[in-house]
């Protein structure tokens, strides 16, 4: 696949529908409809990279208003694209923007045995926080982790 362009794409809910594919097709651990329908999005972010015709990817956050922490739910860049150095570009580009919304830190989970992921986010600069046994519904394991921006 081809996919030119490298950049934010402005959030649009048009996109939203193409995330849920991105989501389905490539998370372990999908979300369902409803999970997706429940979101309010006046305390969620959805950063998106690639162009408005073709996503690469996107991370999704969960900011409460007045917090200065945002939890990220969901970090994703297309199979083809991991490896490139385009996931960290993307990341580095929402931090800014994350900061210059007044966010100070991000928190996440992330399955202990994704390996990728959290070599990815320790070389973004999280620090490992703590253990959570059983985090998942079929007994998997969590990492949660955290960076100051
Ligand atoms: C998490 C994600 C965004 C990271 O992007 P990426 O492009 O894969 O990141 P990188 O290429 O920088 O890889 C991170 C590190 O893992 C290493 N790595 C690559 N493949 C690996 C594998 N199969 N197992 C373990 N480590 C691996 C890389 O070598 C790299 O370390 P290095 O730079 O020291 O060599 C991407 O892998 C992804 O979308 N994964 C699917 C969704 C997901 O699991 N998201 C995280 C949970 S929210």
């Amino acid at each position: 696949m081809n996919i030119t362009g490298n950049s934010f794409v402005p959030f649009d809910f048009v996109h939203v529908e193409e995330v849920i594919r991105l989501d389905r097709e490539y998370f372990y651990r999908p979300w369902n409809t409803g999970q997706w329908v429940d979101l309010d999005w006046n305390i969620h972010f959805l950063a998106l990279w690639g162009t408005p015709d073709k996503l690469k990817g996107f991370g999704l956050f969960s900011i409460v208003p007045g917090d200065e922490a945002a939890h990220l739910l969901k970090l994703l860049v297309r199979p083809e694209l991991q490896g490139s150095g385009e996931a960290k570009q993307f990341f580095d580009q929402t931090c800014g923007v994350l900061k210059d919304k007044g966010i100070g830190r991000i928190f996440l989970e992330v399955e202990k045995s994704n390996t990728r992921a959290i070599k990815f986010y320790e070389k973004a600069g999280f620090k490992l926080l703590r253990l959570i046994k059983n985090f998942y519904s079929d007994g998997g394991d969590a990492l949660t982790m955290d960076v100051v921006l």
